[in-house]
C-alpha cells in the first residue's frame, strides 16, 4: 500500500480518537489528534487568563504555545497535559477557544506542515475540508446525540464516577451546536466524505467499515 492520508471530521464523543488509534496501530500510521491541540491552546489561554474578546493578546499568547506529541502523551510547553485536557470543562472551552480566527490560523498551518509527509491519520472537525482537502481517504463519523451520550455516561460509571446522563446529552448538545455554528470552519459533512454512522455499530465495526473503504480508495 502506497503512502497516503485519511483525513476524519466528526462531532464530539463519536469516537473518532479510539478509532483512529486502532487503525494507525494497524496500518502502521501515525496519528494526529488535532483535538488535543485545541484542547492545549484553550489551557493555555485560560491559564494565563487571556481576554478573548482581545484578538491581539490571543494572537501574542500564542506564540508562547508549543505542542509536541510524545507517544500516547501531549505535551503543552515541556509539561504533560495528556490528563489535563481530557477534562468535560477544557473540552468546553476549545469549543469556545476553537471559534477564534488567530487559533485557527496557527493550528491549521501546523497540521498541515505535519502531515505534509504523508501516513498520517488526522481526526477533527474540518480535516476534509480545510486542513486535508486532498487527503486520499476522507470520513465523516457520525452517532446520535443519544447514542454519543449513552456511550460516555456508561465510559464514565464503568470508572466509577458519579454522573448524570441529562447533563452529558446536554453537553453535547450544546457543543454541537457551537461547533457547528461558528462562523470560521464550522462542522460539516465535506461532499467527497464517506459517512459512517456508528450509531448501531461497535469499535471493531467501524474499525472494519474504515479498513474497507482504504482498501477501495488505496492500492
Ligand atoms: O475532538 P475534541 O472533543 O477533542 O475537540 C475539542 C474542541 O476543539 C471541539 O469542541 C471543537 C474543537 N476542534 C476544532 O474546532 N477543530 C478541530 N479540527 C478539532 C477540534
Amino acid at each position: 500500500m502506497k503512502k497516503f492520508n485519511m483525513a476524519v471530521d466528526g462531532t464530539s464523543g463519536v469516537g473518532k480518537s479510539s478509532v483512529c488509534d486502532i487503525i494507525a496501530d494497524k496500518l502502521n500510521m501515525t496519528h494526529l489528534d488535532t483535538g488535543a491541540m485545541y484542547r492545549c491552546v484553550a489551557l493555555y489561554l485560560k491559564e494565563g487568563n487571556t481576554n478573548l474578546e482581545d484578538l491581539s493578546a490571543v494572537e501574542s499568547a500564542l506564540d508562547n504555545v508549543h505542542i509536541r506529541f510524545d507517544g500516547d502523551k501531549v505535551i503543552l510547553n515541556d509539561q504533560d497535559v495528556s490528563k489535563t485536557i481530557r477534562t468535560n470543562e477544557v473540552g468546553m472551552m476549545a469549543s469556545k477557544t476553537s471559534a477564534l480566527a488567530p487559533v485557527r490560523t496557527k493550528l491549521v498551518s501546523l497540521q498541515k506542515e505535519i502531515a505534509a509527509a504523508k501516513g498520517y491519520i488526522v481526526d477533527g472537525r474540518d480535516i476534509c475540508s480545510v486542513v486535508l482537502p486532498d487527503a486520499e481517504v476522507k470520513i465523516f463519523m457520525s452517532a446520535t446525540a443519544e447514542a454519543r451520550a449513552q456511550r460516555r455516561y456508561k465510559e464514565y460509571v464503568s470508572k466509577g464516577m458519579e454522573v448524570d446522563y441529562k447533563q452529558i446529552l446536554d453537553d453535547i448538545n450544546q457543543r454541537d451546536y457551537q461547533d457547528s455554528h461558528r462562523a470560521i470552519s464550522p462542522l460539516k459533512k465535506a461532499e467527497d466524505a464517506i459517512e459512517v454512522d456508528t450509531s448501531e455499530l461497535n469499535i471493531e465495526q467501524v474499525v472494519n467499515k474504515i479498513l474497507d473503504i482504504i482498501k477501495e480508495k488505496v492500492d
